[in-house]
C-alpha cells in the first residue's frame, strides 16, 4: 500500500489508455482516430464517423451499407416502452425521460448484457444505434403532443432522425437539406471527446460488467448537468435572460467575474482546452451559415457574438484562458432548426452516443479492471456507540 494522492475532479489523473480521440488543449487540436475534426465535419457523415470511432477505421462503402442495414433492422422499439413514456408527467425534462428509457431497454432486451464475444458486442451496438433515435423522437413528440411512430428506413440515418422528429401527424414532411447537413455536422462535432465526465461514467459503470444500455443511461445522466452537456441549454437561457434584461452584456460580464456571485458565463471555459475549442470555431461559422440559409435573423446570435468579443478581450477571461466551448453556439443552431431548448442536451446525447459506445467497447476489449478509486479518510477515528436515550 503506497501513499494515496487525492486529485479532486481527476484534473491530473489518467484513468485509461485509449486509441480513440486525441485532444491537445493547449493547441486546440481534436482528432478522432487520427482524423482532424475539421476534415471529418467537412467531408464525412455522422454514420461514417460513428463507425470510425467504434471500429477504428473509416468504413468502405460495403461496410457502411451493412452497418446501416444492421442498424435499421434494430430500429423497432417494444410497444410497451410507450406505456413508460405515457407515465411521465408532461413537464418531465427530456434528459430524465431519455436516460430512463435507455435503461429500460435492458429490461426489454435482456440478452444485450451478454457481450462475451465480439459478435454479441456488435449486436448490442447496432441495437442501441437503431433504437436510440426512436427514443429521442418519441421523447420529443410526446412532449409536443404529437403521435408516435417509427421512421422511414429508406432515408439516411440523420435524415431519418429529423423526419421522425418533425413529420406532421398527417404524414406530411418536406426534407430540408440545410437542416440535414447542419445536424450531421453538429452530431459529428459532439461524437467523442475522450475522458470527460459522461464518458468516464460510461467506462466506470461498464467496468462492473453492467450492460451497455445501463452504462449509457448513466452517461446520459452525467451529461445532463449544466457544467457538462446541460451547458447548451443553459447558454440559451442565459442569452434569453440577457436579451430580456435589455441586452446589457457588460452587466453579465461583471456578474461572471464577481466571485461573490455564483453566475458563470455559460459556454465559456473548459477543463482541457486552454485555447479556442476547435469545435466552437466550426459551430460559430455553421451558426452564421445555417441561420443565413434559413433566412433567420436571430438577435440572440448578435448577443452571443458581442459577449464572445468582450470576453476574449477581458483580462479576467484572458488570465484564466477561458474561451468559448462547443456549447456556446450549438444551441443557436438547434433553435434555428426548431428544436426546443430543453431538447438541446438530448441532441448532444444523440451525437455522443458513438463515442460512449466506442469507449465502452474499448474498455471491455482491453479487459480493463473494475473502476474503483481510493480515498483519503478524514472522518472520526474509532468511537464508542451511545444508546439513543443517552445522546
Ligand atoms: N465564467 C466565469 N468564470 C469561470 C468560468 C465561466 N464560465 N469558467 C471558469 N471560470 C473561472 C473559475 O471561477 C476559476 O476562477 P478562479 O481561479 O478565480 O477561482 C477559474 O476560471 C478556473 O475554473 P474551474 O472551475 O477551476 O475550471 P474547471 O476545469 O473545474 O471547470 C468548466 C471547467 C467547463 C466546468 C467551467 O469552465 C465552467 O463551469 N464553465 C461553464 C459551463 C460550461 O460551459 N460547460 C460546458 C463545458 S464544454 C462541453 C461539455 O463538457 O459538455
Amino acid at each position: 500500500e503506497g501513499v494515496i494522492t487525492v486529485d479532486p475532479g481527476y484534473k491530473n489523473t489518467g484513468s485509461c489508455e485509449s486509441a480513440i480521440t486525441f485532444l491537445d488543449g493547449e493547441k486546440g487540436i481534436l482528432r478522432y482516430r487520427g482524423y482532424s475534426i475539421e476534415e471529418l465535419a467537412e467531408k464525412a457523415d455522422f454514420l461514417e464517423v460513428a463507425y470510425l470511432l467504434i471500429f477504428g477505421e473509416l468504413p468502405t462503402k460495403e461496410q457502411n451499407d451493412k452497418f446501416h442495414d444492421d442498424i435499421k433492422a434494430e430500429s423497432i422499439v417494444d410497444e410497451d416502452v410507450k406505456k413508460i413514456l405515457d407515465a411521465f408527467p408532461k413537464a418531465a425534462h427530456p434528459m430524465g425521460v431519455i436516460s430512463s428509457l435507455t435503461s429500460a431497454l435492458t429490461a426489454f432486451n435482456p440478452s444485450s448484457v451478454n457481450v462475451d464475444s465480439e459478435e454479441d458486442m456488435y449486436k448490442s451496438v447496432v441495437r442501441i444505434l437503431g433504437k436510440f433515435p426512436v427514443l429521442v423522437a418519441w421523447t420529443f413528440r410526446k412532449k409536443e403532443g404529437l403521435p408516435l411512430d417509427y421512421g422511414d428506413n429508406s432515408l439516411g440515418y440523420v435524415e431519418n432522425i429529423l423526419k421522425m422528429m418533425f413529420v406532421k401527424p398527417n404524414g406530411e414532411y418536406t426534407q430540408n437539406q440545410i437542416l440535414v447537413d447542419a445536424l450531421d455536422k453538429l452530431l459529428i462535432l459532439h461524437a467523442d471527446h475522450e475522458q470527460n465526465c459522461s464518458t468516464s461514467t460510461v467506462r466506470i459503470v461498464g467496468s462492473s460488467h453492467a450492460g451497455l444500455f445501463a452504462s449509457l443511461s448513466a452517461g446520459i445522466s452525467a451529461l445532463w448537468g449544466p457544467l457538462h452537456g446541460g451547458a447548451n441549454q443553459a447558454v440559451l437561457e442565459m442569452l434569453e435572460a440577457i436579451k430580456a434584461d435589455g441586452g446589457d452584456t457588460k452587466k453579465y460580464m461583471a456578474k461572471a467575474k464577481d466571485k461573490s456571485d455564483p453566475f458563470r458565463l455559460m459556454g465559456f471555459g473548459h477543463r482541457v482546452y486552454k485555447n479556442f475549442d476547435p469545435r466552437a470555431r466550426i459551430i460559430k461559422k455553421a451558426a452564421d451559415e445555417v441561420l443565413g440559409d434559413l433566412g433567420i435573423d436571430d438577435p440572440i446570435l448578435d448577443i452571443a457574438k458581442g459577449l464572445e468579443k468582450e470576453a476574449l478581450e477581458d483580462q479576467y477571461f484572458v488570465d484564466r484562458r477561458l474561451y468559448p466551448n462547443v456549447d456556446f453556439y450549438s444551441g443557436i443552431i438547434y433553435r434555428g432548426m426548431g428544436i426546443p431548448t430543453d431538447m438541446f442536451t438530448v441532441m448532444f446525447a444523440l451525437g455522443r452516443l458513438p463515442g460512449w459506445i466506442a469507449q465502452w467497447r474499448e474498455m471491455r476489449l482491453r479487459k480493463e479492471p473494475i473502476g474503483r478509486p481510493r480515498q483519503v479518510y478524514i472522518g472520526e477515528t474509532a468511537r464508542e456507540f451511545v444508546p439513543i436515550e443517552k445522546r
